[in-house]
C-alpha cells in the first residue's frame, strides 16, 4: 500500500491533521481496503438460519399462542446474550447517521458507510427472525426494549474527533464479533451458533477493514492516532450501554464467560494493538509518547482487574460445585 506522501505529523505539527485532512488523505486506503473487502466478503442468506417450520403465530390479530419461557431450549444465558446482541444491531440508524456525518456519503468513504450498513442490516434481522420463529424470548418483552433503546438512540463517545471514531470501530467491531461468537457457543442450540458465527465472520471482516485504515493513519499522523487509540482503549464502552438493563445483562454475560475483562483484554484489545505493533512504534513525538506510555499503564491495570475477576469467577464456580455435591 502506497500512502499519498503527505508530511508525518513530527514535521508538520499534529493540530494541523484536521478530520477533513485525514479524510482526504486517507481516501485511497479506503478505495483499496473497500476493494479487497468486496472480494473477500462472501454473499450469504440470513433467511436460511431460521428454522421457520418451527414457527407459530402469537395473540393479537392471528388468536395464536402465548409465548412460554419453556418454548425454546435456549440456555438463560444465551436468551441474555442474544437479547443484548440483538438490540445492539437494532440501533443501526443511529451508528449509520454517526459514521455517515463523520466519513461522508461520497466517494469510497461513502461506498464503504452504505455497504457496511447493508451487512450489518442482516445482522438485526437473522437474529429476530431465529428469536420470534423458536419463540426463545418473551416477544412482547422484546419489542418493547427495542422501541425504549431505538428511541434514546446512539451518540458515539468518538464524534468529535475523525481518528478516535476509526480507532473505536477497530476495536468494537472485533468486540462484537466475539460477544456474537461466544453467544452462539453458550446458547444451546446448535443453529444459533451457526447463525451468529456467520455473523461474527462478517463482523471480524468490518474489524480488519478499519483496523487496516487505522495502520495507515498511525503511518501519516502518528502522534495523533497514538493519542486517538489511547482515549478509545481507556474510555472503551460497548455500543449497547444504553439497553435497559444494560448493566443486569452485562454482569450474566460476564459471569457466563461470553464477553468479561480477560475476554476484552486478551481477545479484543490485544489483537488488533499487537497487529499495529502499537507499542513497539518508534519515532513518536512527546505527545505520542506521552499516549502510548498511557496506554501500556493502563493494559497492565486491566490486565490485573481481569486476573482479579478470573480468581473471584474461579472462587464462585467452586462454591457452586461444592454446594451441588
Ligand atoms: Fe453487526
Ligand atoms: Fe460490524
Amino acid at each position: 500500500m502506497t500512502i499519498a506522501p503527505v508530511q508525518r505529523s513530527t514535521s508538520l505539527g499534529s493540530s494541523a491533521w484536521t478530520d477533513a485532512r485525514l479524510i482526504l488523505a486517507l481516501e485511497e486506503v479506503v478505495e483499496k481496503e473497500l476493494d479487497r473487502h468486496l472480494k473477500v466478503a462472501k454473499e450469504w442468506m440470513p433467511h436460511e438460519f431460521v428454522p421457520w417450520s418451527r414457527g407459530r403465530d402469537f395473540p393479537g390479530v392471528l388468536d395464536g399462542e402465548a409465548w412460554e419461557p419453556g418454548d425454546s431450549k435456549v440456555t438463560p444465558l444465551g436468551r441474555v446474550s442474544l437479547v443484548v446482541n440483538l438490540l445492539t444491531e437494532d440501533n443501526l440508524p443511529s451508528y449509520h447517521h454517526e459514521i455517515a456525518t463523520m466519513f461522508g456519503r461520497e466517494g469510497a468513504w461513502g461506498t464503504w458507510v452504505h455497504r457496511w450498513t447493508a451487512e450489518e442490516g442482516r445482522h438485526g434481522i437473522a437474529i429476530r427472525d431465529y428469536l420470534l420463529t423458536t419463540r426463545a424470548v418473551d416477544p412482547d418483552e422484546l419489542e418493547r426494549a427495542r422501541m425504549s433503546h431505538m428511541s434514546e438512540g446512539f451518540t458515539s463517545d468518538n464524534a468529535h474527533s475523525m481518528l478516535q471514531s476509526v480507532a473505536y470501530v477497530a476495536f468494537q467491531e472485533l468486540a462484537t464479533r466475539i460477544s456474537h461468537r461466544n453467544t452462539g457457543h453458550y446458547a444451546g442450540c446448535p443453529l444459533a451458533d451457526q447463525l451468529l458465527a456467520k455473523i461474527a465472520n462478517d463482523e471480524n471482516l468490518h474489524m480488519v477493514f478499519y483496523r487496516n485504515l487505522l495502520k495507515a493513519a498511525l503511518e501519516i499522523a502518528p502522534d495523533q492516532a497514538m493519542r486517538a487509540i489511547a482515549d478509545v482503549v481507556t474510555d472503551f464502552r460497548m455500543p449497547g450501554h444504553g439497553i435497559p438493563g444494560f448493566e443486569r445483562a452485562a454482569a450474566q454475560i460476564a459471569l457466563g464467560g461470553v464477553y468479561n475483562l480477560r475476554i476484552h483484554h486478551d481477545d479484543v484489545l490485544q489483537p488488533v494493538l499487537r497487529h499495529l505493533k502499537v507499542m513497539e512504534i518508534g519515532g513518536l513525538g512527546p505527545e505520542g509518547l506521552q499516549a502510548q506510555q498511557e496506554l501500556g499503564v493502563f493494559l497492565d491495570g486491566l490486565d490485573a482487574q481481569a486476573t482479579k475477576f478470573d480468581e473471584r469467577q474461579a472462587a464462585r464456580l467452586a462454591r457452586i460445585a461444592a454446594r451441588k455435591q
